[in-house]
């Protein structure tokens, strides 16, 4: 079985689409979710799902002993991120090199790096007159959204469109593409 744990500060709604995807996979698990955020939706997500969670701060999570623990008890060999907030700490990325990924909710390198996340990075689409907006499924390395693309996936920004409706469009996209990209690079 590969283990895989997912990092969100949020909603969780990618989350949720993940777990779900592998919830009947004969090799593939979503087997902890880790936050920085106590009130994040993703952890009564976990719950209902029974999967192990787990809240770290922003400090909590530079804490190599325990965070390397953590994931070396559950055998986590992916690390999914789904809207988390915080960066990675180096040591995670260098003891998961390649085994990281994150979708962010525009096409990169554009609208991309530190504070560029939720309605901003849909309003400074539109505030470009960007005629195309989309997904992008990458690696994650020591910095802000700069890793290896994986895929990425366009739509049509119309002239009637707001940063809500591309939110909306947006995160159709991602739940249609995420966990399929993620089962084809664990299977690569
Ligand atoms: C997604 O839009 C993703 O692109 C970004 O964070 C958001 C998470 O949303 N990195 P949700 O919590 O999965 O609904």
């Amino acid at each position: 079985m590969k283990h895989i744990a997912i990092f969100a500060s949020g909603n969780g709604s990618n989350a949720q689409v993940i777990i779900n995807h592998f919830k009947q996979h004969p090799d593939i698990k979503v087997s902890l979710v880790l936050t920085n955020n106590s009130s994040a939706g993703v952890l009564k997500i976990a719950q209902q799902e029974k999967i192990i969670s787990t809240i770290l701060s922003k400090d909590a999570l530079q804490d190599e002993e325990n965070v390397s623990k953590i994931l070396k008890a559950l055998q986590i060999e992916y690390i999914i991120l789904a809207g988390f907030i915080q960066k990675v700490p180096a040591f995670i990325v260098q003891q998961y090199k390649d085994k990281i990924v994150n979708i962010h909710p525009a096409l990169l390198p554009k609208y991309g790096g530190k504070g560029m996340y939720g309605q901003k990075v849909h309003e400074a689409v539109i505030a470009d007159k960007a005629t195309l907006t989309g997904i992008t499924i990458h690696f994650v390395n020591e910095n802000y959204d700069e890793g290896n693309i994986i895929l990425q996936k366009e739509i049509a920004i119309e002239s009637s469109d707001t940063p809500q409706t591309i939110a909306e469009k947006v995160k159709h996209l991602e739940h249609a593409w995420y966990s399929q990209a993620i089962e084809a690079l664990i299977n690569n």
